[in-house]
């Protein structure tokens, strides 16, 4: 692997510990507005100290985070579609020369097995590989779940292992029963979602069990945000995640 590339990785997953607590607000991307991220700068700034990176989009990247700021940004790079339209129906909207001049670590894409979408979100998925690997930039494949599909072992290994083949470097998926089944068919590492809202002590439980089971970090969302503390939420998933303090531990300090 070239220097760029393994220098980007690290950045995202650090080194001293192999995991990563990754911290997702690019839901406006489809479902505007998002409950807990209407002023995302707000919602954001006092929760980068504990995270490793940000999971953003481009607009708001420049409009609400400072410039100055050293958090590593995974960037999504994919979209078009918005919760009024068919959301598998996902186009790339960043070019891979405004990623660079962003500075960005990594490059998120969105696939949809199994929807009626399914070949041009893995087509998208070769070309970002392919400009990726180009500049040394890593990118990071989520496989999103339609309402009809199952969230099972079965199909979000299928999934996990059809990116991995096409090129990303990390997967980010779901929790499910088996994780470990998903997690072994994956070369490449693999971060989960947190999902929908959950109650903390839950959601701390699904963190661990997610490492436990061979994921090497969590990318979440709104089981930071929208939490009633997200701060002492973050500092809690942080101690599941990189210093292995048990759910019961980390809930304490919230
Ligand atoms: C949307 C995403 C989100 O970043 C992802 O769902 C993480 O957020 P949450 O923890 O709220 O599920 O990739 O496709």
């Amino acid at each position: 692997m070239d220097w760029g590339m393994q220098n980007r990785i690290s950045r995202i997953i650090p080194r001293e510990t192999g995991r990563a607590v990754m911290l997702a607000v690019d839901h406006g991307y489809f479902q505007g507005p998002t409950t807990g991220l209407e002023r995302p700068g707000e919602t954001v700034a006092p929760l980068l100290p504990y995270a490793d990176s940000l999971m953003l989009t481009r607009g708001v990247l420049r409009q609400c985070v400072d410039a100055t700021n050293r958090i590593p940004i995974v960037l999504r790079v994919t979209g078009g579609t918005s919760i009024l339209s068919e959301l598998s129906n996902e186009d790339l909207t960043v070019s891979m020369e405004d990623a660079v001049r962003l500075n960005v670590s990594a490059v998120a894409i969105s696939i949809f097995v199994g929807s009626v979408n399914e070949r041009q979100t893995l087509v998208n998925l070769a070309k970002l590989v392919d400009e990726g690997e180009k500049v040394g930039m890593p990118v990071l494949a989520v496989t999103a779940v339609g309402r009809e599909m199952t969230r099972d072992a079965r199909y979000l290994g299928l999934c996990c292992r059809i990116a991995a083949e096409l090129g990303a470097r990390i997967v980010k998926t779901y929790y499910c029963d088996d994780f470990e089944e998903v997690v072994n068919g994956c070369p490449v590492p693999v971060v989960i979602a947190g999902g929908k809202k959950i109650d903390e002590r839950a959601a701390l439980e699904l963190a661990d069990n997610a490492i436990s089971r061979g994921a090497v970090g969590v990318d979440m969302g709104r089981n930071i945000f929208q939490s009633a503390n997200p701060v002492g939420m973050i500092r809690a998933v942080k101690q599941v995640v990189q210093d292995r303090k048990s759910p019961t531990e980390a809930f304490c300090l919230l």
